[in-house]
């Protein structure tokens, strides 16, 4: 088992370990007096992990309740938050009880957010499922909702307790879904860690869960342990996402998060390769990683057309952003751009 520590304005410990979803129970009670606790996810990953989860938390002496969403970008939303807040209130939930985040990240992000706002703030435990939000979204505080015009607009930096992430919950995933987490581990290696970077070279992820997701999430802390509420370093963990959040609205959505983030950090790179701010044979690496992962490195979309859609990324705003660019693998840099000049990065 790995333990990581998290030293952001409130600590916890990141637990990483085959087969600890049964010993949740008894982790969480050395952490809070058992009272209520509700199990946020989807009826899907319920099914595959749920009674073990609620089992070793009703031994631990929890009286535990279920709510559901449908899972999917949809579900984090104002009604699915407010029909959460309302589900604690009817069961008369208060400042000593506890919600446990049991998915992948719109579970995280939805249930982090109602923690964080009932009665002014509840504990919370992220159990993620996915590897991307083993790797990203359960560690960090950052919780959200979306609206209508924009993802994430409504939310607020507020830290769980704890966060237990169990690698057997990785085997249910399907390939793509796997594939999307493999993106953003490869991104932790080209933004600061070489010989990680060349761990993934040599031996497939699926090999070296675990020391994969903790060096991911060692990497995180050091981010966010500088700079909790994102006003500076955290913009690091933007790697390939600027031009990746553009991939995804250009393809409405139908491109995965992991395959956009894949080639806007190909993009990138290939943009810095080509002006000189890092080798050629640097840019050669990620794209051959890239692949062996099967991700891509390229898409079909006129510049012009992603650069519009890039745009409509709400994250950039006042005339000025600010693009991750890698200097090496294992060294990036935030590179503060006008708007226009991101057209050049686009071809
Ligand atoms: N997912 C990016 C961050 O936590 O800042």
């Amino acid at each position: 088992m790995r333990r990581v520590h998290i030293a952001a304005s409130e600590s916890y410990d990141v637990l990483i370990d085959r087969g600890l979803l049964p010993r949740v129970g008894e982790e969480s009670a050395q952490l809070m007096k058992p009272g209520k606790a509700v199990i946020v996810s989807e009826e899907k990953i319920f099914a595959l992990y749920g009674a073990v989860l609620e089992q070793s938390l009703q031994q631990a002496g929890f009286t535990v309740f279920r709510f559901f969403h449908n899972g999917g970008e949809a579900s984090k939303c104002l009604a699915v938050y407010g029909e959460l807040q309302r589900f604690l209130c009817a069961h008369h939930f208060s400042r000593s009880d506890v919600i446990f985040a049991l998915g992948g990240g719109v579970t995280g992000d939805l249930a982090g957010f109602a923690a964080a706002t009932y009665q002014r703030g509840i504990a919370f435990v992220q159990i993620p499922t996915t590897l991307l939000a083993a790797v990203d979204s359960s560690v960090g505080g950052k919780t959200a909702v979306n609206l209508p015009e924009a993802k994430n607009q409504v939310g607020c930096f507020y830290q769980p307790k704890a966060v237990f992430c169990d690698m057997n919950t990785l085997q249910t995933l399907s390939e793509a879904e796997y594939r999307c987490g493999c993106a953003e581990v490869i991104k932790y290696g080209v933004l600061g860690d070489g010989a990680f970077f060349s761990m993934l070279e040599k031996t497939h992820i699926r090999q070296q869960e675990e020391n994969v997701i903790a060096r991911c999430v060692e990497m995180k802390r050091d981010i966010v342990q500088e700079d909790e509420f994102d006003t500076g370093k955290r913009r690091l963990l933007n790697l390939g996402h600027t031009i990746g959040h553009g991939v995804e609205q250009c393809s409405g959505y139908g491109i995965t998060h992991g395959d956009a983030v894949a080639i806007g950090m190909a993009a990138v790179m290939q943009g810095a390769a080509r002006r000189g701010i890092c080798a050629k044979e640097d840019y050669a690496r990620l794209a051959a990683v890239l692949q062996m992962y099967g991700l891509p490195t390229t898409c079909d979309y006129p510049a012009e057309a992603l650069f519009d859609a890039c745009m409509a990324d709400k994250k950039i705003g006042g005339g000025k952003l600010h693009l991750v660019v890698p200097r090496a693998i294992g060294d990036c840099a935030i590179l503060p751009l006008e708007l226009n000049e991101l057209r050049g990065w686009l071809t």
